[in-house]
């Protein structure tokens, strides 16, 4: 049963994610209002407590505080333009994954008190402590909603500018997509040799979890302008030793296309003269956009 000492709540979208955001409205008690652009999904929804509209409108005006959990920008911006007068004065806080440009342009498009989410989370994670959430934008939406939006998980204020939360969001997913690159890489190097992927994979999760205590030295390096601090894997070394990844794909008939770019950047930063230094100095060259 809602509380109804609670504060109102309506979630746009009914996605994996969405669903999750409302499962953990309603045990926290919040009374929550749902929509969908496929009806079918509120049903379960609706049996564990939500209160199902059936149009955009209904669900806008049913709650000052709006959660938005869609595909992507267009689709929130697509359903949102729809009931433009109706947002007039309300709280959206948008959880979908969006680029800091597409965030700040929601945060201005609609007459609202704006917040921007990135979810750090899938969705069995949601209202566990293994969750947490980006906000920014409105301060005053986010101290205000606080208590509701941390059901979802902890909550993480990275500032004003409506486009932080995003970027961090960003940042995290590149870190993530390059581990899984690697990963893929690795297991299918395994794989190639008829070696079980399951036995190898403990070692790969052993690894790359002591690699990651790296980042702290190159986030150093790299906030300090100095690559020679603490070198102890020069990038020479690392660059030699590289090429023996695009050489080993080759021997196990593999595609080395997952990890191929950074050997020519490495390859750069050494005969650019910074050979003593460490891998952090990639940074740069990528600071350098497209340009040579
Ligand atoms: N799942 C995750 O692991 C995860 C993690 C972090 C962040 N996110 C982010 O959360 C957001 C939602 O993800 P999800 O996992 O819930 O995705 P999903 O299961 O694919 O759901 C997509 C949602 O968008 C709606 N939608 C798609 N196109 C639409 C359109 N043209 N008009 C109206 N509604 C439309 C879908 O409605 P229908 O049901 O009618 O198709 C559904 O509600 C995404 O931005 C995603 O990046 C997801």
């Amino acid at each position: 049963m809602p509380d109804l000492s609670k504060p109102a709540v309506t979630v746009l979208g009914l996605g994996d994610m969405g669903s999750a955001l409302v499962r953990a409205l309603l045990a926290a008690g919040y009374p929550t209002t749902v929509w969908n652009r496929t009806p079918a999904k509120a049903k379960p929804l609706v049996d564990e407590g939500a209160t199902h509209a059936t149009t955009v409108a209904d669900a806008v005006t049913a709650s000052r505080l709006l959660i938005v959990c869609l595909l992507d920008h267009n689709t929130v911006a697509d359903v949102l333009d729809t009931v433009r007068d109706a947002l007039s004065g309300r709280v959206v806080v948008n959880l979908t994954n969006s680029t800091q440009g597409q965030a700040r342009e929601l945060a201005g498009r609609y007459d609202v008190d704006y917040l921007d989410g990135g979810i750090m989370a899938v969705p069995p994670m949601i209202a566990t402590p293994a969750a947490f959430v980006f906000y920014s934008g409105s301060r005053s939406a986010y101290d205000t909603n606080k208590a509701v939006l941390e059901t979802f998980g902890e909550s993480i204020y990275v500032g004003t500018d409506p486009g932080f939360a995003a970027l961090h969001d960003i940042a995290l997913l590149s870190g993530m997509y390059g581990m899984f690159a690697g990963g893929l890489h690795a297991l299918a190097l395994i794989n190639s040799a008829g070696i079980s992927t399951t036995e190898f994979a403990p070692l790969l999760k052993r690894y790359v979890t002591s690699m990651a205590g790296y980042v702290d030295g190159l986030a150093e390096q790299i906030d300090k302008q100095d690559y020679a601090i603490n070198v102890t894997s020069n990038i020479a070394m690392q660059s030699a030793g590289y090429i023996n990844l695009t050489l080993s794909a080759q021997e196990q008939a593999i595609s080395a296309e997952l990890l191929e770019p950074l050997g020519p950047l490495m390859a750069r930063r050494v005969a650019d003269g910074h050979g003593h230094e460490d891998i952090g100095g990639v940074i740069e060259l990528l600071k350098k956009g497209n340009k040579k």
